[in-house]
């Protein structure tokens, strides 16, 4: 160790003065690296800072820049404010690129748009462009990795939107790491931050994603931006969507849903309906999921079928499996239905990620219908169950009720109330429960 020297954890972010094989604080191998931006600083006398109330800031009135795609506008909260960084990630191929050309087509009525691609060469994106009958003049496309490089040379080009794909594939030649380490990652960000603030001029980068999910790199990548925006949704589905988990600028998980064609992605204008494509059977369970200011209706399917294993399988996709493990208890300790000696299998239609514990009503349901084979026609539910066998309020019962009831489904199931400010029609049966004995009597 030399004096001075200054290590981190590429995973956590964990700062040590001297190399370790191990972090302490993640417990991962292997992932200290030398921080060369800290190691190297030598100390220096700085210029005086302005202090300044807060009444005496003038605030720029320039308005949000609308990227014309309605779906992403709504996701940053109605569009790109002026000087924010936004950070777009998500799983190799989810169409990162195809959405962020798209966006930078559309915002090229506005002005310049600048395209930074580190890992893509200019014909590839032109092919792209191509494809989906993209021909901008005022959208250029930069084949350049060194991100310095290319952030000296955009004074004349005024560009009125950034975007830099991707973080990971950009560098500083100001220091030795290849693109893709901790430092360089980190350094790349910062630098189109501190471009974006200082110019007005929004950035969005593209970021990787980790065989666990996360953003590659280390978490204060997250911290850095003034938006993070994750793009979801399997390769095999059509569907992809669009939330945020951070944001400066307006409400967090808030979706946007768009479906992959030839010609790009293409806005879906009424997610419950694509959700829902498929024709409900006798014993479909539907569950109005609240995401950000909206509801989407999806379906929740199960089977339960005898195993052939010591250990039966509990398998869920778009639910977190420890809530079905909790689900499954409380059927079994509460309502006394047995699940032992069965495998579980779960998944929400479409491959919808749901994440409010509003889902266990409907969850229960379909587990007790699969489990029964009974029949109980159309439903929808949502309430989240205690395990004492509880069913519990939620938020927004009217939007979700307005929702299922615009569809057409004519039996819902609800937690109990004392009011509801929508008044259903006369066809629709809202049946209002406060246990889960009580649900399951009323699918019987
Ligand atoms: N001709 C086509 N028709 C339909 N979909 C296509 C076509 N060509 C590409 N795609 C879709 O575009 C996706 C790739 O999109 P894109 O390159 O924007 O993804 P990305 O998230 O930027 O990937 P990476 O992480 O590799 O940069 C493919 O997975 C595929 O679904
Ligand atoms: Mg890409």
């Amino acid at each position: 160790m030399k004096r001075g020297e200054s290590y981190v954890c590429r995973e956590c972010g964990y700062r040590t003065a001297k190399w370790l094989g191990k972090c302490p604080y993640c417990g991962t191998f292997n992932s200290i690296e030398i921080d060369e931006e800290k190691t190297h600083s030598n100390k220096k006398k700085y210029p005086a800072v302005e202090f300044l109330s807060l009444n005496q800031v003038e605030l720029s009135h320039k308005e949000r820049l609308k990227t014309g795609i309605n779906e992403f506008d709504s996701v940053l909260g109605g569009g790109i404010v002026p000087g924010s960084a936004i950070l777009i990630s998500g799983e190799p191929g989810i169409g990162k690129s195809t959405l962020l050309l798209q966006v930078a087509n559309s915002v090229s009525k506005e002005g310049n748009v600048i395209y930074i691609t580190g890992e893509e060469s200019f014909e590839q994106v032109a092919l792209r462009a191509k494809r989906l009958g993209i021909a901008s003049d005022r959208l250029f496309v930069v084949a350049e990795p060194n991100v310095l490089r290319v952030l000296d040379n955009l004074d004349k080009e005024n560009p009125v939107l950034l975007i830099a794909d991707s973080v990971q594939t950009l560098y500083s030649d100001e220091l030795d790491s290849p693109p893709g380490s901790l430092v360089q990652v980190r350094e790349v960000a910062s630098r189109l931050v501190r471009f974006s603030k200082e110019t007005g001029i929004p950035v969005i980068m593209i970021g990787h994603i980790t065989k666990e999910g996360s953003i590659a790199g280390p978490k204060l990548l997250e911290h850095l931006v003034d938006t993070v925006i994750y793009f979801e949704g399997d390769q095999q589905n059509f569907f992809r969507i669009l939330r945020t988990t951070k944001n400066r600028f307006g409400a967090t998980d808030e979706i946007g849903v768009f479906e992959m064609s030839s010609s790009g992605l293409m806005p879906v204008l009424n997610p419950s309906a694509a959700f829902l494509a498929n024709a409900l059977l006798d014993n479909s369970v539907v569950y109005p999921a609240l995401e950000g200011t909206r509801v989407i209706l999806t379906e929740i399917q199960s089977i339960v079928s005898p195993t052939f294993y010591a250990n039966p399988r509990r398998t869920s996709s778009g639910v977190d499996p420890i809530r079905l493990s909790i689900i499954v208890a409380v059927l079994e300790t509460r309502a006394g239905i047995s699940f032992s000696g069965c495998d579980i299998f779960l998944t929400t239609s479409s491959g919808l990620k749901v994440k409010e514990t509003a889902v266990d009503l409907p969850l229960a349901i379909s587990l007790y219908l699969s489990l029964s084979g009974k029949k109980s026609g159309v439903l929808a539910a949502f309430g989240e169950l205690g395990l004492d066998g509880s069913v519990r309020q939620i938020f927004q019962p009217e939007m979700r009720i307005k929702e299922v009831e615009r569809f057409g489904i004519k039996k819902i199931i609800i937690p109990d109330y004392d009011r509801i400010n929508h008044k259903v029609s006369e066809d629709v049966e809202l049946i209002r429960v406060k246990s889960l004995a009580e649900a399951l009597e009323a699918v019987r």
